[in-house]
């Protein structure tokens, strides 16, 4: 039976007033940009779980015009926070007064509260309906909008889609789970949401706080709540107004993406099931006979010798061997990404076989391993190799050891990316403390048992406060089971284990895949002298600073396959531009139908992987002629349009635009695209409708106003704003490039990134639809050596064009790209063309060959000799 609504109201309104603390003390500073006060327990304090502290500090700084930054923490005891070192804070000394701010703050006193408005007195952030503080339970609650749509919030597949439903708990515990599993929490932790309203006004906010924690939606959808473990509340709010703003806002204070190497944007294969060398060797023909991409192979733990880190089976991967296919893959332009794990085995004194392993011993030797409970010995968990400890990446030497290790293996074959896993990190044991009390039996080095515990394992301090807080987080619930969670501590490092400098796990474990992945691409960087391609299973917020993301152990299913459309989305929020899911599935056998349609949305996603499990069916692509020729399409039209799409990755890293996405974040003023996430924009100006239907040869895609062309056939639609139904077979991907753009691409494509890179270009002016025939089309294009860490000389043109003429200009031309512009298609022209004529800066006005097909204007510059580098106007009447 439903509440009377009088009722309801009331409830609400005694709900909004649970604050534990009130305020004294307060003040401004005199530039005023911060703001402090004490908060000391109110007489109706009522932590549910850990006593609230006594006194508590609080300060409001303006950390830029449009954020704002709360801290409440204890002023005499020293509390977990997360280094600024290991994930920034952004720029620490606020220099704007409120006033000048586009966000006002208040607070009442008793209880306390805070409220965060933007300057149309919308709420930013709303305290009123929780603030607890204890040890280890914090609880921070913002009231919202109720017809507001979130977006963010992960790790998670949710089987709702893109929006985070009402009455859905997040749980922010990084845990080796599939992503297969809808749901639960999975291999990261990101504590931040954009709220959207129905108008299109956008705003958001960050806890950075790394401690295990539920993000908690009511039913209602007018409160979320933050239920931490510990730490500190350090909470960023982010006033917008657009969703691409709070997304740019927040990649201010953690960092932007690093710019990734040019050949990581090429199609990349693996697979987990390899028995020998010779099928990796046999899968990268396969690719050059089909004529299909390919520019990285990959090598799961296949390779490894007993699945030791840095080495390789002598027998099946002979390093020699190794060395001659990555010789090989280089001379063709090729690369070679190989897999490395956290765990380093733990070698047993009885163990012949690995008394020579150096990096146990050195590891030992350099005391860097996470120690366990006592912090007197290394932790030890088991993982593919056996028994193992996990280097501690807060430790002194844990960059020195990696590194080293890195080198090593480095000399054997020239890797030229480095991807790492298990990072949650994942253990095949739960316990304070196992041993390996049967190292006869212990690994079995049988792949059937090696995920079974074979170590024993124990709690020496059973009612320990760290292992057993009172609050339980909703570690491995799904969002409607009713069954109680698994404790912190199931299957990874206790939360009792030390880290270096009396770090406890409890405090750190969500931080250790992107710890790991910033101490792997910097060993790179000065491995290699080159960027860094890592590609890690686990995050944290800041992540995309160092390295990449791929979604973990999806399925093939078609549920999978539209889920990677969703957590692709949601990791360009979490400002991890390099991200994409497994093609056609990881576990279980994919199929022909499957395949053929996947590649035609992973063709787009800024990673673009093909990876497959242990006895699945083999699904590269050219296995079957359908796949073949889906993929030959998709990924040739990717080959072209890499120009524009590593343009993209530049502006992710240098300005915190996305690369894949949501529609909503591109057309957030046209509601109906607020809940589309079976379609994405790549930037701004390819919007992608896959077909995820089995069977089906058409598809109905939403497009907002506006013209639209086919990037396959060029032909042209104008929308008003609607659903159109696409016919498409199965070999066809659906890319349509946005009226009002300029698109730089490859002119013919290629098999591989350095053939693109050596490419000449063609430009694609769409124009805009006629209502708006004033309107402008707009594009640019990056171009730099694809590799330096350091970009000092790149080439960044701008382009602009009416309906009829093209202006090319050059924002920085200290790059010498000597490729030449081809041609330049114009569609979208209704008009008969007469004559065109090109001025290049310095140079004489030329005229200009056209061919004119339908509203296809191509105008060919091969005669005129005119490069990629060059200023010029070309006119067209
Ligand atoms: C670092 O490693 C060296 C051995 O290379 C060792 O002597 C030193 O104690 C280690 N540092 C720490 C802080 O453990």
């Amino acid at each position: 039976m439903a509440l009377p609504r009088l009722l309801l109201t009331l409830v609400a309104s005694i709900a909004t007033v649970r604050g534990d603390f009130d305020l004294s003390n307060p003040s401004w500073n005199t530039n005023r940009d911060t703001f402090t006060a004490t908060l000391s327990p109110s007489d109706s304090s009522s932590n549910p779980y850990s006593p609230d502290l006594t006194s508590l500090s609080f300060t409001l700084s303006v950390a830029s015009k449009t954020i704002s930054r709360v801290k409440i923490t204890s002023p005499t005891d020293s509390r977990w926070e997360i280094p600024e070192s290991i994930v920034s804070a952004g720029d620490p000394t606020p220099s704007l007064s409120i006033d000048d701010a586009s966000f006002t703050f208040d607070y009442t006193e008793s209880p306390f509260t805070f409220t965060v408005k933007d300057v149309d007195g919308s709420i930013v952030f709303d305290s009123s309906a929780a603030l607890h503080f204890g040890d280890q339970y914090l609880e921070l609650s913002t009231s919202l909008e109720s017809d507001n749509k979130l977006f963010g919030l992960g790790e998670k597949s949710r089987s709702t889609g893109s929006v985070i439903p009402k009455g859905s708990t997040t749980t922010m515990w990084a845990r080796d789970m599939a992503a297969a599993e809808f749901d639960t929490n999975l291999y990261a932790s990101h504590p931040f949401f954009v709220s959207l309203s129905s108008s299109g006004k956008a705003n958001g906010a960050f806890l950075r706080n790394s401690n295990g924690m539920d993000v908690v939606y009511s039913e209602a959808g007018d409160a979320l709540t933050f239920k931490a473990l510990g730490g500190v509340i350090d909470l960023f709010t982010f006033t917008g107004p657009k969703p691409s703003d709070v997304v740019k806002q927040y990649q201010s204070i953690i960092g932007t993406p690093t710019l990734q190497p040019y050949w990581a944007l090429g199609f990349h294969q693996c697979r987990y099931g390899y028995t020998n060398l010779q099928e990796a060797i046999d899968v990268v023909q396969g690719y050059a006979d089909a004529e299909i991409p390919l520019d990285i192979a990959w090598l799961d733990i296949d390779y490894m010798n007993l699945w030791l880190d840095f080495t390789y089976d002598e027998a099946n991967f002979p390093s020699a061997d190794v060395k001659a296919f990555v010789d090989q893959l280089h001379a063709n332009n090729q690369k070679f990404v190989p897999i490395v794990d956290p765990g380093i085995l733990a070698v047993d004194p009885s163990w012949d076989w690995a008394q020579d392993y150096d990096a146990y011993h050195s590891g030992i030797a350099m005391d860097v391993f996470v120690k366990d409970i006592t912090n007197e010995k290394p932790f030890m968990g088991q993982v593919w190799p056996g028994p193992v400890h996990f280097p501690d990446w807060f430790h002194p030497n844990a960059t020195e050891f990696w590194t080293a290790q890195l080198k090593n293996w480095h000399d054997i074959a020239e890797f030229d990316g480095v991807w790492v896993d298990m990072n949650e990190v994942s253990n095949f044991c739960t316990g304070q403390i196992c041993e390996n009390t049967d190292p006869d039996n212990c690994p079995t080095h049988k792949v059937d048992t090696q995920t079974q515990c074979c170590l024993s394992c124990s709690d020496v301090d059973p009612d320990n406060s760290l292992d057993n807080p009172s609050f339980l987080i909703g570690n491995d619930l799904g969002i409607n089971e009713d069954k109680n969670p698994s404790p912190i501590d199931t299957k990874t490092i206790p939360a009792s284990a030390k880290h270096y400098g009396d770090l406890n796990e409890y405090d750190v474990h969500n931080l250790h895949g992107t710890m790991e992945a910033k101490v792997t691409s910097d060993a790179m960087h000065s491995i290699r002298g080159t960027r860094s391609f890592v590609l890690s299973r686990s995050s944290f917020p800041g992540h995309g600073n160092h390295a990449s993301h791929w979604t973990g152990d999806n399925a093939a299913t078609w549920d999978d396959l539209k889920m990677s459309i969703v957590t692709v989305n949601d990791f360009a929020l979490f400002g991890i531009s390099m991200v994409g899911a497994d093609i056609c599935g990881f576990i279980g056998d994919s199929n022909e139908e499957l395949c053929a349609r996947w590649i035609q949305v992973g063709a787009f996603h800024p990673f673009s992987r093909n990876h497959n499990t242990f006895g699945a069916a083999p699904q590269e692509f050219y296995r079957w002629d359908s796949v073949a020729e889906s993929a030959r399409r998709a990924l040739g039209l990717r080959y072209q349009i890499l120009p524009f799409m590593y343009t993209l990755m530049w502006k992710a890293h240098v300005d915190g635009d996305a690369v894949s996405n949501y529609l909503w974040s591109v057309f957030p003023e046209d509601e109906a695209t607020h809940g589309v996430d079976e379609q994405f924009m790549l930037g701004d100006s390819i919007l992608i409708s896959p077909v995820l239907q089995d069977q089906a040869r058409d598809v109905d895609a939403y497009f907002p106003a506006g013209k639209w062309y086919n990037l396959f056939t060029l032909e042209s639609f104008e929308s008003a704003g609607e659903v159109v139904n696409l016919a498409t077979e199965l070999e066809e991907a659906n890319a349509h490039l946005r009226g009002g753009k300029v698109l730089p691409m490859a002119s013919t494509g290629g098999l591989t990134t350095v053939d693109v890179q050596n490419d000449d270009f063609s430009l694609v002016v769409a124009l805009p639809s006629e209502s708006d025939a004033e309107g402008l089309s707009e594009g640019e294009l990056f171009v730099d050596d694809g590799e330096s860490i350091e970009v000092t000389s790149f080439l960044h043109m701008v382009y602009s064009a009416t309906s009829t003429s093209l202006t090319s200009k050059a924002v920085e031309n200290s790059f010498d790209a000597s490729n030449a512009v081809l041609t330049v298609k114009v569609l979208g022209v209704t008009a008969k063309v007469q004559s065109a004529t090109i001025q290049v800066e310095g140079g004489e006005k030329r005229s200009v060959d056209l061919v004119q097909e339908d509203e296809v204007l191509t105008l060919d510059l091969a005669d005129v000799g005119v490069g990629v580098k060059d200023e010029f106007v070309l006119t067209w009447m």
